[in-house]
């Protein structure tokens, strides 16, 4: 068998944990594309919304993800954006209307097939850092990294309660807690594919770190370990 040269580093963990700032510093560091899953679970939502669809209905929101056309265009840094029919929506599914609406779009057995098909398109050449809630338990439970990243749900609702005031947002923690407590809830009881640690993940608990130290400590690993570290391309 021939060694996939470029690695597929999975990432998992509970909402407002800081998988995407982690994941595109590592990749960014190894030239590799970085990908942030839900990105794709809010993009669907959007558009179901946009079309006024019935969330509920789970064959018309399958099949309108099968009538889009899905594209991912790599940023400078190598973050892979969502386009669908061409327009990038990443900067529109930020909202709370989006957020709340996402994890009935993730609970649909068909969407969650149709997304998981375009992830392992996506990282199959390797040279990925993917990130989620099922990355290395079911899209990529072979891939070369499998990292749980966790963190006390009070220091993730500080985080986000500093992010919105930095960014000169009102933001109440206690609304911001339960807001996170939900979207953990959900994410976990899901019949299909729910939040889980792999038995055979690297578990950080980033309550105490900072987003670079826990990107070093992933990087550090990678090097210690002596695997190529080839860019992507
Ligand atoms: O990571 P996020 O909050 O942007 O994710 C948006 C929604 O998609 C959230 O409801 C969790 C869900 N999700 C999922 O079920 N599986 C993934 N691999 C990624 C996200």
């Amino acid at each position: 068998m021939t060694r996939r040269r470029r690695l597929i580093i999975a990432m998992d963990g509970p909402a407002g944990v800081g998988k995407s700032t982690v994941g595109s510093l590592i990749a960014r560091n190894l030239g590799y594309h970085f990908i942030n899953t839900g990105e794709m679970y809010r993009a669907l939502t959007w558009k179901a919304l946009e079309e006024g669809l019935d969330l509920a209905n789970e064959k018309a929101v399958v099949d309108l993800a099968k009538s889009l056309k899905w594209e991912f265009r790599p940023t400078e840094e190598g973050t892979l954006k969502t386009f669908i029919d061409g327009e990038g929506v990443s900067a529109r599914i930020r909202d709370e209307r989006v957020s709340a609406n996402s994890s009935l779009i993730a609970a649909n057995a068909g969407v969650r097939r149709f997304l998981c098909r375009l992830q392992r398109r996506l990282g199959a050449r390797g040279g990925i850092v993917m990130e989620g809630r099922d990355i290395t338990t079911h899209v990529f439970p072979d891939a070369d990294y499998k990292i749980y990243l966790d963190a006390s749900i009070e220091e993730r609702a500080r985080r986000r309660y500093r992010q919105l005031r930095a960014a000169g947002q009102s933001a109440n923690y206690q609304r911001i807690k339960e807001a996170i407590l939900t979207r953990d809830l959900n994410d976990l009881k899901r019949k299909i594919n729910p939040l889980s640690q792999a038995s055979d993940a690297i578990v950080i608990d980033s309550t105490h770190l900072t987003m670079h130290a826990v990107a070093r400590r992933v990087l550090k690993m990678i090097e210690a370990d002596g695997r190529p570290r080839l860019a992507g391309g």
